[in-house]
């Protein structure tokens, strides 16, 4: 059977495969939250002629049916057929994303006094070279000139001796030898060739960066982002872990992680002439199913009870096992791990933060695509993940969406007339909102009176902004020629979810050590989100704690500074080490007193109004 799409392609659809399976399989992808399995509604597609068969309208609108709009993972062609694929419904990941360098790394980096001393060892080594009268093989000729320096114990693997006849008379027998902390021999280079190349790599769920270092003193090259491919499988851990176990899932995750590196890496290398063979240090900094995954583990018992990863403390393998395409013998670090849900990305954000170094007891919190946190100070540790989900990158909300143009991303409600003054990042007409504009919407329909504090819509308000959907009560955002962007009151049941479960970490954690939220002294906010996050608005539905707002910090992304510090830094990967063990894993799920803490806080802000003074008061006046 054929699916012809709107836009000129055609394509081949297998027997049994649904719409979502018949394009992935031929490189088309769809915004598939939840991994084609007909929960997210995100895969949208218009049938424009033929028949098919739909198993399930899953979250479609009685409208959107009417106007043949369909789910592609629940839909089957039952002969040729013609679709078109709506904007927003086209998953766009191979684009690479612009950053800036939110901080001076360098600059970061001295002030942490870690100075430079990165894994890779350099030893300069002059030998007479090969003559009839003297015929020792290379590698003895080497040998002998280590030991001279103190380096007996160096060991040689295949890639490195691949190449080294050519290099060393390449060179006249004059060169510096690259070797690793445990003496493992990485490349050898001209004595004149100062400067030295290494990635730092942020595997996120939803993004991935890199950046080309200079460790010879530390300077970020350059530096470039992209989607993470594997979202073609699911936006979440848990939805990638699902694909990870189907046949051939695993390897096709681990690829598509690696590509993404591979593919922000070249063009980069190329714009600054510099060789592959000239990278030979790589750190990787990401959540302990992203490590699984680029390694190539099978995540499996990460998402089941007792949640046990197959390792958290990673050993030192080489790109080539990899795949990445630099120098293959170039030792690869990990940023450990401490648990199943909380990973390396974590670890180089509290090493990032310091806060493992002062006496005064801080939160961290990464609110990502999970909501990860951490408390503690220079004397303990502990750290929860939250399950938050993805909902704040707009999975499970009807319109949302990320951070990118067309993203509502603040509102404010006229709590008179109702009406709502939208600000949407690029200045572009609204596509849908993102988390930002959720956590300003629902804090704006709090404080108009729309809804209650369990966030259900008050009854018969005067102003059609409020209509009924499908799915219930729904605030109309934006009235568009094409479409309505509306939060309906499932949407915001679901940012209460996971604001609860933020706020219920917090609480947990610090009731595990008998403190109270008053003892915190300071709260850093990592993740790209918190870039967009209003404080007061977040205290206001009660995600974060009422506390003074100059107590928060907004650090950006931690978790490429951390494997920044790592890859210049032998003391950095100590630290780093260090924070790992040190850190007590609490698994919030198992935990007890969670499901209390959660209820409590499933109301805005809280049950306990008391925990929310500035709330209240505020309340009282409006
Ligand atoms: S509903 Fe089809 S991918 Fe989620």
């Amino acid at each position: 059977m054929q699916i012809k799409i709107s836009s000129g392609k055609v394509i081949q659809a297998e027997p049994g495969q649904n719409i979502y399976q018949a394009l992935k399989s031929n490189g088309i992808y769809l915004v598939a939250s939840c991994g084609g399995k007909g929960v997210c509604g995100k895969c949208r597609v218009k049938v424009l002629e033929g028949p098919v068969r739909v198993e399930s309208t899953g979250k479609l609108m009685k409208a959107e049916v009417d106007e043949h709009i369909t789910l592609a993972c629940t839909t089957f062609p039952e002969n040729d057929i013609l679709i078109e694929i709506p904007e927003g419904s086209k998953l766009v990941i191979g684009d690479k994303i612009a950053i800036a360098k939110s901080k001076d790394l360098r600059e970061f980096l001295h002030s942490v006094d870690a100075g430079l001393q990165p894994a890779i060892r350099r030893v300069y080594l002059e030998l007479t070279p090969p003559s009839l009268d003297d015929p020792r093989s290379d590698l003895d000729r080497i040998k002998v000139g280590l030991s001279e320096k103190g380096l007996d114990a160096m060991r040689f693997s295949h890639d490195f001796m691949t190449r080294l006849a050519r290099s060393v008379r390449e060179l006249n027998w004059r060169f510096n030898l690259d070797y690793t902390e445990d003496l493992y021999a990485v490349a050898i280079s001209s004595p004149e060739q100062v400067d030295r190349y290494g990635i730092a790599v942020d595997i996120g769920t939803t993004t991935v960066v890199v950046y080309l270092v200079n460790y010879s003193d530390g300077s970020i090259v350059d530096l470039g982002m992209t989607y993470n491919s594997q979202m073609r499988h699911g936006d979440d851990v848990i939805t990638r872990i699902v694909y990870a176990t189907e046949g051939g899932g695993l390897e096709e995750l681990r690829t598509a992680v690696v590509n993404d590196i591979n593919d922000i890496l070249a063009p980069m290398l190329e714009k600054n002439s510099i060789s592959r063979d000239d990278v030979d240090s790589v750190v990787i900094s990401g959540n302990t199913t992203m490590a699984h995954l680029f390694w190539g583990f099978d995540p499996t018992s990460i998402r089941e009870e007792p949640y046990i990863p197959t390792l958290n403390a990673f050993p030192q393998w080489q790109a080539a096992t990899a795949g990445l395409n630099i120098l293959p013998q170039a030792p690869v670090y990990t940023v450990p791990c401490v648990g199943s849900y909380v990973g390396g990305d974590i670890v180089a954000g509290v090493l990032a933060s310091r806060m493992y170094l002062k006496p005064e007891i801080a939160l961290f919190m990464d609110i990502g695509t999970n909501g990860e946190i951490a408390v503690g100070n220079n004397e303990w540790l502990m750290t929860a993940a939250c399950s938050a989900g993805p909902c704040f990158e707009g999975s499970g909300i009807r319109h949302g969406m990320r951070a990118t143009e067309g993203a509502i991303e603040s509102v404010k409600i006229d709590p008179k007339t109702f009406e709502p003054t939208l600000e949407v990042i690029g200045n572009a007409a609204p596509a849908g909102i993102c988390g930002s504009g959720m956590i300003d919407a629902i804090s704006e329909l709090f404080f108009s009176g729309i809804i209650d504090q369990r966030g259900k819509f008050m009854r018969d308000l005067q102003t059609d902004r409020i209509v009924i959907g499908d799915e219930g009560p729904e605030y109309i955002l934006h009235r568009g020629e094409l479409k309505e962007i509306v939060l309906t009151e499932v949407d915001i049941e679901n940012v209460m979810r996971a604001k609860a479960a933020i706020y219920a970490g917090i609480s947990i954690m610090l009731k595990e050590v008998g403190l109270s939220l008053d003892v915190v002294e300071r709260i850093y906010i990592a993740g790209g989100f918190g870039n967009y996050l209003d404080i007061d608005k977040a205290i206001m539905i009660g995600m974060l704690p009422d506390l003074p707002k100059d107590k928060f910090s907004f650090i950006g992304n931690t978790s490429i500074a951390g494997a920044y510090l790592c890859l210049l830094s032998d003391k950095m990967r100590a630290e780093a080490e260090d924070i790992a063990s040190k850190m007590t894993y609490i698994e919030l799920s198992v935990s007890r007193g969670f499901m209390d803490e959660y209820m409590s806080a499933l109301f805005l802000p809280h049950t306990n109004m008391e925990l929310f003074p500035t709330v209240r008061d505020l309340y009282k006046k409006s």
